[in-house]
């Protein structure tokens, strides 16, 4: 503070680095990563380019891609037909604004999302990232209650466990054990939590199963705007399935009561569960969805929150007359270019037999692991396979040794999990999972 900026001769770094060491060195200086210290920073490894299931490190080796970059990366890396719809988008144009303009791969990408979500969301309002479709979605929830008269319906109320992202409307949802709700009092409005559903996809779902989240919505029922929850996978927050019957539930819950539904569906969407959203499990449909990640073959950041005609009537109905929201890059057509080529190549592809191949070989993969000591569980989903350990795994000393084990996977507190790109191979999953159980059993 009060200091000044000190003048740099010859303008900044060089845009490609000698070696890996200066690269390191800048970016422990100056760089700060996710969910990281700055002064006492893990190991970070650099890339120096990705194709297929692979990351090639700047030092020559070469990781199978277990995380497929936080689960949007579902066709692999450099595949060309994303590649060519980005080099085409580019020549016509890279950027413009949304208000008051529109444009092709925009309007495309909207009637698609409507087409392949369950009937009747109608409505999509494009946004920049998963969290920032969470705040939409919340802002509709509670916009929709002005609209229809309901000014005192400015709750949420969700799912222990959940996760639902890192912007402050977003974090509000999220586990306040695991989100640490503590450190942000003050900012963070308070909103009900009923405990998470029973573990299990395959359980079946009886009335005491549901009784907690019945009482908070009898007991709450006039303040509550929405409830928001993952679809059937409890991503980020616990690597948690959950029974579609549960879903089912709520769904006639949130009807008999008159509550909005929101399906925070970013991780669950485009296929990863096994169904292309987690919803179709339950075949059920919200009234408000968000979908991201994924949408983009995961490669440019976009998002969006689809809702039905009469979320958007209520909405349009409040005082305001309009949502109000809108990003600086709405919409980007770049953006829309490549999710509109994602989505082609997904519905025109095999993906429903290739997330159950999955299923299968990680679970055969990883099954070994239930023998270890240090291991609690071990569990699959669609292109999800988890091994849950004991105690919090040490990530100085797992992470490099995955590395070492010539694969890519980051483990957070108690879980060691895998969701591939959808087009991974059988050897290649064998390969993953192999390194998975080795790492837990050398380190737990
Ligand atoms: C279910 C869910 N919602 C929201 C988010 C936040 O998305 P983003 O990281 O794009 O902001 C995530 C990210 O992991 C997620 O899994």
């Amino acid at each position: 503070m009060g200091q000044r900026l000190r003048q740099r001769p010859g303008g900044g770094a060089p845009a490609r680095y000698a070696d890996a060491g200066e690269l390191l060195a800048d970016d422990r200086a100056h760089v700060w990563h996710p969910y990281a210290s700055a002064t006492d920073p893990l190991p970070v490894f650099p890339v120096a380019s990705a194709s297929g299931v692979r990351l090639r490190l700047a030092d020559g080796r070469e990781l199978i891609d277990g995380m497929s970059s936080w689960w949007a990366a579902i066709h692999g890396y450099a595949h060309p037909v994303l590649d060519a719809a980005v080099r085409a988008q580019l020549d016509d144009m890279a950027h413009v604004m949304f208000g008051g303009l529109t444009h092709a791969p925009a309007v495309t990408l909207a009637r698609t999302l409507v087409e392949i979500t369950p009937p009747p969301l109608t409505r999509v309002f494009f946004c920049d990232s998963g969290s920032v479709s969470v705040e939409v979605a919340i802002k509709m929830a509670l916009q929709y209650a002005r609209g229809r008269g309901r000014p005192g319906r400015t709750k949420l109320l969700t799912i222990r466990r959940g996760y639902h992202g890192d912007t402050s409307g977003a974090m509000a949802v999220c586990d306040p054990d695991t989100g640490m709700h503590h450190l942000f009092t003050g900012l963070l409005p308070r909103h009900l939590f009923a405990e998470a559903p029973r573990p299990g996809f395959d359980e079946p779902c009886e009335d005491e199963h549901v009784a907690g989240i019945a009482r908070l919505l009898d007991e709450h029922q006039h303040e509550i705007a929405a409830v928001i929850c993952e679809p059937v996978v409890q991503g980020a927050g616990a690597m948690r399935f959950y029974a579609p019957g549960w879903l089912a539930r709520l769904r006639e819950l949130c009807d008999t009561h008159g509550i909005l539904l929101i399906a925070d569906e970013i991780a669950t969407g485009f296929g990863r569960s096994g169904e292309l959203f987690g919803c179709d499990h339950a075949g059920i449909s919200p009234d408000i969805m968000c979908v991201g990640k994924a949408m983009t073959g995961g490669y440019l950041t976009m998002a969006a929150t689809l809702c039905t005609d009469e979320v958007a009537a209520g909405v349009c109905a409040s005082e305001a007359g309009v949502f109000m929201h809108g990003p600086t890059f709405m919409g980007n057509p770049l953006a829309a270019a490549v999710a509109n080529a994602s989505i082609g190549l997904l519905l025109s592809g095999p993906w429903r037999r290739q997330v159950g191949d999955l299923r299968i070989w990680l679970a055969e993969g990883l099954a070994p692991a239930r023998a270890l000591p240090g291991v609690a569980d071990v569990r699959t989903l669609g292109a999800i396979g988890v091994i849950e350990t004991r105690e919090p795994v040490d990530m100085r000393v797992i992470q490099p040794l995955l590395v070492e084990l010539g694969v890519w996977v980051r483990p957070f507190g108690r879980l060691v999990y895998a969701m591939p790109p959808y087009v991974m191979t059988r050897p290649d999953v064998a390969a993953l999972t192999a390194a998975m159980v080795e790492a837990v059993a050398r380190t737990t």
